[in-house]
């Protein structure tokens, strides 16, 4: 793929963070954006700073997955052709695991695991129909490495990577693409809207997270990974891409250092 132009990306979690800068920065590149999320306001804000006048707005809550296949029809005859889904939209943990309700456990696999998976079998049809298409699905470095007080949101995204895998293999032959993106600690709004052990909304900014990746770097490199076709990128700071990395090579190592590693 060379660029976007006569591309249409349908981006959930548009309203916000990465999904938002992806927004921008696709629509600057050419590509007619679908932007879905809960909040209507902040969507129809985004879409009004897009380069372009061909984007839509498709408020979905991605909570509630037995909407999604009839939401999908329902949007492609509204604009045609999908060429690329983003799966962006995620919400993730500050807890111990100890003190992690199961209600907590089940809202985050719904929403980072579940979501994704109903959305991409909504859009396989008719990517495989068409011979060609692009699943970028947005894990995390949570998805590489078990980290303290983030248990289910580990537990999802390590979950979403392998679920991606596996369809990677099954639809090469289809000319449909499977991107996982890792990203390492970026600066949006993710630990203001994570939730604690009993559902609680945590409503802070935790240090990791302001002093992350700009959201401009993450969305960049995504796109270009799109671009060029990757199977799957981390995109984090040095200290958390070698923690992954590390992971790989010398387990053991890691999990001495994660005993003692101070998460927020
Ligand atoms: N920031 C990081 O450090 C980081 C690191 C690794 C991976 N990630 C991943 O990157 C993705 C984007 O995160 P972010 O940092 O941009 O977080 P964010 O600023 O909190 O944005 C989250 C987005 O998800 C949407 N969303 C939340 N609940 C939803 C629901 N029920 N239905 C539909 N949309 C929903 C929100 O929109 P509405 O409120 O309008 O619904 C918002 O647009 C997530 O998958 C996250 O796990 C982030």
């Amino acid at each position: 793929m060379k660029d976007f132009k006569n591309k249409t990306v349908w981006i959930t979690g548009a309203s916000d963070g990465i999904g938002k800068e992806l927004s921008i920065q696709l629509a600057d590149r050419g590509a007619r954006v679908i932007l879905s999320s809960r909040n209507v306001e902040k969507l129809n804000a985004v879409c009004a700073q897009l380069k372009g006048d061909d984007h839509v707005v498709y408020p979905m809550d991605l909570l509630k997955t037995e909407e999604i296949p009839q939401a999908t029809e329902n949007l492609l005859t509204q604009v045609g052709d999908i060429h690329i889904l983003i799966n962006n939209a995620g919400i993730t943990q500050r807890s111990l695991t100890v003190d992690t309700d199961l209600s907590v456990d089940r809202k985050i696999m719904e929403l980072d695991y579940f979501a994704p998976i109903v959305m991409t079998k909504a859009m396989l049809n008719h990517m495989i129909a068409r011979g060609n298409g692009s699943i970028v699905t947005i894990s995390s470095v949570a998805g590489k490495v078990g980290v303290p007080m983030r248990s289910a949101y580990c537990a999802a995204k390590h979950a979403i990577i392998g679920f991606m895998g596996s369809l990677r293999a099954e639809i090469h032959r289809h000319g449909i693409h499977v991107l996982i993106v890792a990203p390492g600690s970026t600066h949006t709004n993710i630990s203001i809207n994570a939730i604690e052990g009993d559902g609680k909304v945590h409503g802070v900014t935790d240090p990791a997270i302001a002093n992350g990746l700009p959201v401009s770097i993450v969305a960049k490199k995504t796109i270009e990974a799109i671009i060029k076709q990757k199977s799957e990128i981390i995109i984090a700071n040095k200290r958390e891409s070698r923690l992954a990395l590390l992971y790989r090579l010398a387990p053991e190592m890691v999990i001495k250092k994660l005993r003692n590693m101070r998460v927020t």
